[in-house]
């Protein structure tokens, strides 16, 4: 069976939700798997829609590869603020070291 880990999800209004989340995926189809509203991931995953922002801890950033240069220029193109901790969550992609980390997601997609 797939090893799976717990993430915790915080919304744009502060409501935390906490989903298993198995390793491999990446954290989009985590977060549309688990019904959460503010990931919209309207491209599935190509990278190409900019709908699947969300906001990082730096405890998450510091294990994770930067951002490549397509992900980058996708990040110009988010509805809500982009930050320096801005990530699509698409390209993420779900590890044993992210157990109990939060992610927040952002009011628009
Ligand atoms: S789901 Fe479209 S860019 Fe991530």
């Amino acid at each position: 069976m797939a090893k799976e880990i717990t993430l915790h999800f915080i919304t744009s209004a502060d409501e935390t939700l906490t989903v298993d989340a198995v390793v491999g995926d990446s954290v989009m189809e985590t977060a549309v798997k688990n019904d959460i509203d503010e990931i919209v991931a309207e491209c599935g995953g190509s990278l190409i829609c900019s709908t699947c922002h969300v906001y990082l801890e730096d405890s998450t950033i510091a294990i994770l590869p930067e951002a490549d240069d397509s992900e980058l220029d996708m990040l110009e193109g988010v509805a809500s603020e982009r930050k320096e901790n801005s990530r699509l969550s698409c390209q993420i992609i779900v590890s044993e070291e992210m157990e109990g980390h939060t992610i927040r997601t952002p009011q628009d997609q």
